[in-house]
């Protein structure tokens, strides 16, 4: 029986199994070469969040107003002297507190924080944290979440 009538009988000679195994492997060793150059033409970047966020212009601020940035977790208040921004996440678990008469109440698990933010009772470990106010390149302000000051550190308006 010849290799011809064999193939016809749908049977493939070994030659004909060796150069399709060949031709797979290549493919298959070309498709991996593609995939990591793929995978170098994507960067790898891990994009977070930005921690600073404009509040507005100081006229926003007119002196005794508080105001709450809910999505950021700041309070802003402003005084005579200048502005001041509160974290508003609690330092216990995380949750927002919420402005009393006497400074900030936690409705988690019932952590207390005077108008600084020092604890004054509860289960929170540390102070709500006092925020760093600046004035961005076009005029307005910002607030950068990452940045803390000490409490009592005031933005000047001039
Ligand atoms: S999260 Fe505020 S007291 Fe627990």
């Amino acid at each position: 029986m010849s290799s011809e009538a064999q193939h016809k009988d749908g049977v493939i000679t070994r030659r004909e199994f060796l150069n399709a195994a060949a031709a797979g492997a290549a493919f298959l060793s070309l498709a991996a070469v593609f995939a990591g150059l793929f995978r170098f033409l994507k960067p790898k970047v891990a994009y977070e969040e930005a921690t600073k966020f404009k509040i507005g212009t100081p006229d926003n601020f007119p002196v005794g107003v508080v105001t709450k940035f809910d999505e950021k977790g700041v309070f802003v208040f402003s005084s005579e002297d200048g502005l001041y921004a509160i974290s508003c996440v609690c330092t216990h678990l995380g949750c927002m507190v919420a402005l009393t008469d006497t400074g900030f109440a936690c409705p988690c698990h019932g952590s207390m924080f005077n108008k600084n933010g020092k604890v004054v009772g509860g289960p929170a470990p540390r102070a709500l944290p006092w925020l760093q106010i600046s004035r961005s390149v076009d005029g307005s302000l910002e607030v950068d979440t990452a940045m803390e000051v000490s409490a009592g550190t005031l933005f000047k308006i001039a």
